[in-house]
């Protein structure tokens, strides 16, 4: 039995093998690059009853990971998150309450962690010393913790109207970041022109193999959580589409080794109308999305105007029979304010969309009273500005 059973990396596009024992990018196409495993091996040595009695947190799926050894983890406690049911916020009549899968409970308060709690630890498996990224704020935020772990130097770049406290605790946490004035798209050209020069190792999103890895235990967890079956429908805030790219993956390895029973979630990619590439691609049918123009809105997370994997995006909205919805700001943000008051849930911007999408989606008829639907809140509401208290009690 091993501790992993990757075998090696697959070019998306081409199928290209890559070594995995290699520090590796892009593939030779310039595409990402995704982990493959030795399932029937796995099928034939591991029973999911043995995954389901480790403590559960991330690294009970080691054997579905890239980590060569135990010895190789850089951690700070990635728990299994929480399913929470909005009993009381609104839904149409007769609707089941959506359930929450709410991670901001995880290192940084965001699922960034997943993602970069494996990048990390398979760059220091391969001896990086310094690493860089463009960030709406909660990649970094991750990635600045796990390299401070790894005692690996971190560089960010965020766009100008980065959330204040993402900045800030990139900071706390030791790394270096800087605001850029434009999008993440440019703060993604700074880190390429930088590379060479100053020996950055590049974790943008889907521009290096493993944080799809981490992500895809969303999926994984999914599966344990529902009883080795799925909801029908999974609303996702889509903006580089990592988890929803990586949650797709985690089903078909699932599917192939046997493990889950009936058929896979619908994807729903979420973004704001600000900022809806992946939509509009949707819609018209294409199988690439083009840049959207003069991108913005409130949901920093999910304000990408051109996604690298786009079109890997596009293939699991499309395998799955889901769809995409922009929800605008407004909404949004009201939809943030509701659940907070009626079920006690801070969303972050990006998870009230979810939920603004799955009104609307009801509303329209596009999912059934019967679905039973998990929105994906993807950080914790305490990162972002909340409303400014300014009543004032006199003591007698
Ligand atoms: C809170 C939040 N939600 C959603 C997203 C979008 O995630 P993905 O890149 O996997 O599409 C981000 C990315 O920054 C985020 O910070």
């Amino acid at each position: 039995m091993s501790y992993s059973y990757a075998t090696h990396l697959e070019c998306s596009l081409t199928g290209e093998s890559h070594d995995l024992g290699q520090l590796q990018g892009l593939s030779a196409a310039g595409k990402p690059l995704l982990a493959r495993y030795d399932l029937a091996a796995l099928e034939r040595e591991i029973a999911r009853e043995e995954i389901e009695s480790r403590a559960p947190d991330l690294w009970r799926w080691h054997e579905l990971l890239p980590l060569p050894a135990p010895a190789d983890k850089i951690s700070l406690g990635e728990t299994e998150t929480p399913l929470i049911p909005l009993a009381r916020s609104g839904r149409p009549a007769g609707f089941r309450p959506p359930l929450v899968k709410d991670e901001g409970r995880l290192p940084t308060g965001s699922f960034k962690a997943r993602g970069l709690c494996i990048a990390m630890s398979m760059a220091a498996v391969h001896g990086v010393r310094r690493v860089a990224i463009p960030t709406n704020g909660n990649a970094g935020a991750a990635m600045a913790a796990y390299a401070a772990r790894a005692g690996i130097e971190a560089f960010c770049f965020c766009p100008e109207d980065t959330p204040e406290i993402n900045l800030s605790e990139i900071a706390l946490q030791g790394a270096r970041v800087w605001r850029v004035n434009g999008l993440i798209n440019d703060c993604a050209r700074l880190v390429a022109a930088g590379k060479a020069r100053y020996g950055w190792f590049d974790m943008s999103t889907l521009r290096e193999p493993y944080r799809i890895e981490g992500k895809k235990t969303m999926g994984l967890e999914l599966a344990v959580q529902f009883g080795w079956r799925l909801p029908q429908v999974v609303f996702y805030p889509t903006g580089g589409g990592t988890g929803l790219i990586g949650m797709w993956k985690a089903w078909q390895e699932l599917t192939e080794l046997g493990w889950i029973e009936g058929p896979l979630p619908r994807l729903v990619a979420v973004q704001a109308s600000g900022c809806a590439p992946i939509v509009r691609a949707f819609d018209s049918g294409a199988e690439t999305a083009t840049p959207w123009e003069n991108a913005h809105t409130c949901a920093a997370g999910i304000r990408v105007p051109a996604a690298l994997g786009d079109f890997l995006i596009l293939r699991a909205l499309r395998d799955s029979h889901g769809f995409a919805l922009a929800v605008p700001d407004e909404k949004i943000e009201a939809a943030r304010v509701h659940v907070a008051a009626s079920d006690g849930l801070l969303l972050s911007p990006e998870g009230a969309a979810t939920y603004a999408a799955y009104l609307e989606a009801a509303r329209t008829e596009r999912i059934a009273p019967t679905d039973e639907v998990v929105l994906f809140n993807c950080a914790s509401g305490l990162k972002y500005p909340m409303p400014q208290v300014t009543e004032r009690m006199p003591v007698a």
